[in-house]
């Protein structure tokens, strides 16, 4: 029974919550009249001593005491004595750990913005140094159109963008104190909520006593927030496991990054990356996890809801990790973009801008435009040989708008420079971008 029922081994990692959620309900007993003034004043030094003691040597560990706030209560009784006793009047351990909970996973948020910030910055400085490195672009994983390197790294800069404004919208929403509620259906006593929940920050006291210990939408949203953005982690390691690899060559991971094989001696392997990917797994698993624990509960506390912690915990060091992998990743890595750039124009890539420029210069309806292009393609691919170097003879047996001076005009340096549209991937768009995003990042 002990085994299955004490939380201590996990919820240990709620101590500073646990005692400022404590100190702060211990002052307003006092100051409501509800414990006298001296056992609020003990109570609270006791609390500020446990705090030392948890900081210098962590959080003893013993089954039997069930969990965390069992744990810092034995201890209080400990230094204070009968005074002890007094600090859970008119409180629960249900409103206790939903409060405790809730503060953690609001820092929980802003830890995880400052690690997504980190990497919009590491993003931002490599797509600054890579504005105009042309690279292909892929759709399918098929070469579709020439676009710069810079383009390409901003795109997981809008991704971080979002996972940010989830991460904030969620601790918006999550910013409401639990206690006071009690068990579940609040308390004779006359408590001031609005006074600890400001105490702990909170925006207010939650509406009702029953959805107060029952709530655990904030875990919820906590863990689909961070599923979003490890899914977005997992997509860049996916790339960089593709760029590494020698057919494609696109990027080199430095020896910090890499790992080697034990008899293979030349190898230098992405791990990083594919740990990342596959850290994924465990960040989806997490929502999927706290969802089936949550959604049979009648309210309102069941102990189910006990495991919501160990999940939310995982989850959280697991996204925690691989931001902070990712990033060391994007500073690091070598760029190879000699190689993007010979492989930009391969596929024939710029088949696109020929049509456009049929359209553009000799009136060609579009449709008409794709078709003929798809023939020049058919033919290049029977000589063996490049869009631009198609024979003017075989370009005019085709249409005789396919103009030497068409055909002169497909460079991939061309491409990118004319995709100017607003979110487009020109260089000159592509450094409109990186000064909007630096702008954003620092307000
Ligand atoms: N350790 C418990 C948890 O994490 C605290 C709440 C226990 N409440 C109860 N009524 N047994 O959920």
């Amino acid at each position: 029974m002990q085994e299955i029922n004490a939380s201590i081994p996990v919820d240990k990692r709620l101590w500073e919550e646990d005692i400022a959620a404590s100190r702060a309900h211990a002052a307003m007993l006092g100051a409501q009249g509800i414990i006298a003034a001296e056992d609020a004043a003990a109570i609270d030094a006791g609390l500020a001593q446990i705090a030392g003691e948890y900081a210098a040597n962590g959080v003893p560990v013993d089954l039997s005491l069930e969990d965390i706030h069992m744990t810092v209560e034995a201890r209080l009784k400990e230094i204070v004595g009968e005074a002890a006793g007094r600090l859970h009047t008119a409180r629960s351990r249900n409103d206790q750990v939903a409060t405790d909970f809730r503060l953690w996973t609001r820092t929980a948020c802003d830890r995880i913005d400052a690690g997504l910030k980190g990497l919009q910055v590491a993003l931002l400085v490599r797509a600054e140094d890579h504005a105009d490195s042309i690279m292909p672009g892929f759709t399918h994983l098929q070469v579709a159109q020439p676009v710069t390197l810079g383009h390409h790294l901003l795109a997981y800069v809008e991704m971080a963008r979002r996972d940010r404004s989830r991460f904030r919208d969620a601790r918006a929403r999550l910013n409401e104190s639990p206690l006071g509620a009690a068990a579940l259906a609040g308390t004779s006593f006359p408590l001031d909520r609005d006074a600890t929940a400001q105490a702990l920050g909170f925006d207010r006291p939650m509406t009702n006593s029953i959805d107060a210990v029952s709530d655990r939408d904030f875990a919820l949203e906590f863990c689909a927030a961070a599923s979003i953005a490890a899914i977005h982690l997992s997509r860049l390691a996916e790339e960089v496991v593709i760029w590494a690899s020698q057919p494609f060559g696109f990027v080199a991971l430095p020896d910090a990054w890499s790992t080697g094989s034990s008899i293979m001696p030349q190898k230098r392997n992405p791990d990083a990356a594919e740990l990342v990917r596959g850290r994924a797994g465990l960040l989806l698993g997490a929502f999927q996890r706290l969802a089936v624990i949550v959604k049979g509960l009648p309210l309102t506390y069941s102990k189910d809801l006990q495991d919501d912690k160990v999940t939310v915990f995982e989850a959280f060091d697991a996204l925690a990790l691989s931001l902070a992998a990712m990033t060391g990743m994007v500073e690091t890595l070598t760029f190879r973009t000699d190689r993007m750039r010979a492989l930009a124009a391969s596929g024939y890539s710029t088949a696109t801008d020929l049509a456009d420029w049929l359209v553009r210069e000799a009136g060609v309806p579009f449709r008409e435009a794709h078709h003929i292009v798809g023939a020049c393609v058919k033919r290049c691919e029977e000589l063996g040989v490049d869009l631009s170097q198609l024979p003017a003879e075989a370009a005019a047996a085709i249409h005789a708008a396919v103009t030497p001076a068409a055909l002169a005009a497909l460079t991939v340096e061309a491409s990118v420079a004319s995709r100017k549209s607003y979110g487009g991937t020109a260089p000159e768009r592509v450094k409109d971008a990186i000064a909007a995003a630096r702008a954003a990042l620092e307000n």
